[in-house]
């Protein structure tokens, strides 16, 4: 094979193994990583629930955790990727991470998945200015892998901390990853979906009727969902037409 087309091969190899960004002007050893001659990747460290703990409002939330530098995950992704939407809004959504576009530009669900999602408000007469948008990770994993579970865990004080200041009378968690990050499960998404939780807000006695709803970013592959996406999406509007324990 001509020089070329190796290089081309070796490239896309790397591509589809998600190594699909420059993280640094530099290239890492990671066989003098392995044998000890350079520090690994930050161990999971319980700094977490005490920083997010110690903010009394998202300004001091969002600079805590911006600063947080116990996830690796911070260190290959481009932005720190926080929130969009009203913090005053009834319906809190918390999706997985950010993705390609999301990581770009700092905003979550602005990608393919996100354009979706505005559909799916736009459905039962919503817009993001509605709602409080967010993800259980700030970073995005290398080539949109999924979440690792101690990355998740790293992370959960910070949003367990974000609900509890949002206060929103509804939560969506949008997919499989951030229903089983709140709630404290490993059932699958289409167990979880279909019915009500009701999310107990950690140091607090409130309780968030809680929704679990199939990603966009499914739904795009698999647009026969989309029925019961929609069941859930005209539970969501009845529930915030008739506050109350859901029913
Ligand atoms: N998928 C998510 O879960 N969150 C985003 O922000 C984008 C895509």
């Amino acid at each position: 094979m001509a020089v070329g087309g190796t290089i081309t091969s070796v490239l896309a190899w790397q591509i589809e193994a998600g190594a699909d960004e420059a993280v640094a002007d530099a290239p890492l050893d990671r066989f003098a990583v392995a044998s000890g001659r350079a520090p690994p990747s930050p161990e999971p460290s319980p700094e977490a629930a005490s920083a997010s703990v110690a903010a009394n409002d998202l300004d001091s939330l969002k600079a805590d955790f911006e600063a947080f530098d116990g996830c690796p995950l911070k260190e290959t992704a481009t932005n720190f990727v926080f929130a969009d939407g009203s913090a005053g809004a009834r319906l809190m959504f918390v999706g997985e991470a950010p993705g390609a576009e999301e990581d770009r530009q700092g905003v979550p669900f602005v990608g393919p998945a996100g354009r979706l999602l505005d559909r799916m408000l736009a459905a039962i007469g919503l817009d993001r200015s509605d709602a409080y948008i967010t993800n259980i990770l700030p970073w995005r994993p290398p080539g949109n892998r999924n979440p690792t579970d101690s990355e998740i865990a790293l992370c959960l004080p910070f949003i367990e901390r974000h609900i509890a200041l949002v206060g929103p009378e509804v939560l969506v968690a949008v997919g499989g990853t951030a229903a089983k990050a709140l709630l404290g499960t490993r059932e699958g998404i289409m167990r979880l979906r279909g019915r009500w939780f009701n999310y107990s807000v950690p140091g607090s006695d409130a309780r968030i009727p809680l929704r679990a709803v199939l990603h966009p970013a499914y739904l795009l592959r698999q647009p026969a969902q989309k029925r019961d996406a929609w069941t859930d999406l005209i539970a969501i509007k009845k529930q915030l037409a008739d506050p109350g324990t859901p029913g």
